[in-house]
């Protein structure tokens, strides 16, 4: 893929940003740069080019803006300590947008054009990678789009694809401390051939009334149930879950319907090399309220590329709650263990790393 390049003539000024990186938060700035690639059955993909960040002029019948044809990615460059700049897994997150782009009806980017762009924009603005002292990293967000201008309901013949880049800190305010949890009886966020395995936008927009309903609860997050049979656990707002059982075994839930997290995956392994047995299996929330009120569930945690891992503490749904299981050890453990390799400060025996 040729990539043209036009320098942002205005970048953000040293001091400016040294005081953003020194407490950027989440997805509140954006870096001097972002790709641009376009897609249409007589071209393909073509004009491929990093220009200035800034607003997207759109007609108001473009086709995104009416029927939500949309997917996306979350994925972090990190700085080690002698300067280089890493991804993680970037070849995972181009395929699970391909996986993604099948259900939302999008035509595939190939894989080698996915790393190339986000290589591409995160070299650009590499100055905008923080340093690795706490934990620090330079989240990126592709994401394709219908831009067909066109109201019937079809995919769409002009489609774009872009990547962003934005300079992240914790993703909850708190820090790495247990979230607590608002079981949703209501709402659903996937149901039997939907979209829940997709990453696309449309998940995340159902979610925000039942995590509204978790706010208004007192709760950091909310927990789906899926929609088939209404008891066995999916995943939270936008992250994977994981139980930790007294005898060292692990389970993660696997319905069919819940999007397959990178972070997720990588921890599978990570775990089963810690020596403990991961099991991906249906969960149903009885088993956690009983696992934790038995004794027999020492530790919840939840996963993402956002929230990295994050410890779960207590549940609560109308009329109830059950406590925070009593442990955080394998949580943490597993937490360094990962962030560890992402930050060069571990052998990467996996070869997960990619260098920018
Ligand atoms: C990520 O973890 O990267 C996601 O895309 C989830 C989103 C809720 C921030």
């Amino acid at each position: 893929m040729q990539i043209s390049t036009t320098q942002n003539p205005n970048p953000v000024d040293d001091a400016r940003l040294a005081e953003i990186l020194a407490n950027p938060g989440f997805g509140q700035f954006f870096t001097d740069h972002m790709f641009t690639v376009e897609w249409t059955p007589e071209q393909g993909w073509h004009d491929a080019r990093i220009e200035p960040y800034g607003p997207l002029t759109m007609d108001p019948a473009t086709a995104v803006l009416h029927y939500a044809q949309e997917t996306f990615e979350g994925m972090k460059a990190y700085r080690h300590e002698d300067g280089s700049i890493w991804d993680f897994r970037p070849e995972e997150n181009a395929a699970r947008m391909v996986r993604s782009s099948k259900r939302l009806a999008f035509p595939e980017l190939p894989i080698e054009e996915f790393v190339q762009a986000v290589d591409a924009l995160v070299e650009i603005d590499q100055r905008w990678v923080p340093d690795a002292a706490g934990e620090k990293s330079l989240y990126l967000r592709p994401f394709m789009i219908a831009t067909e201008v066109f109201l019937g309901v079809r995919p769409a013949q002009h489609v774009t694809f872009m990547v962003i880049a934005s300079p992240a800190g914790a993703y909850f305010k708190g820090g790495v401390k247990p979230v607590t949890l608002w079981l949703t009886e209501e709402y659903t966020r996937a149901g039997r051939g939907g979209m829940g395995a997709a990453k696309t936008g449309g998940n995340y927009a159902s979610s925000l009334v039942a995590q509204q309903e978790a706010t208004a609860h007192g709760c950091d997050q909310v927990v789906f149930l899926d929609g088939q049979d209404g008891k066995y656990v999916e995943e939270l707002g936008g992250m994977n879950m994981y139980f930790v059982f007294d005898d060292g075994s692990i389970v993660t839930p696997a319905t069919g319907t819940i999007l397959e997290g990178i972070t997720r995956s990588s921890i599978i392994e990570l775990a089963g090399k810690l020596g403990h047995q991961v099991e991906e299996r249906r969960f149903s929330i009885d088993e956690w309220r009983e696992g934790v009120e038995s004794g027999r569930i020492v530790e919840i945690f939840a996963c993402g590329t956002a929230a990295v891992v994050t410890p779960v503490g207590a549940l609560k749904w109308e009329g109830g709650e059950v406590a925070a299981p009593a442990s955080t050890e394998l949580t943490m453990k597993v937490r360094s263990a990962l962030v560890d390799i992402q930050y060069g400060r571990a052998e990467d025996t996996f070869g997960w790393m990619h260098r920018i």
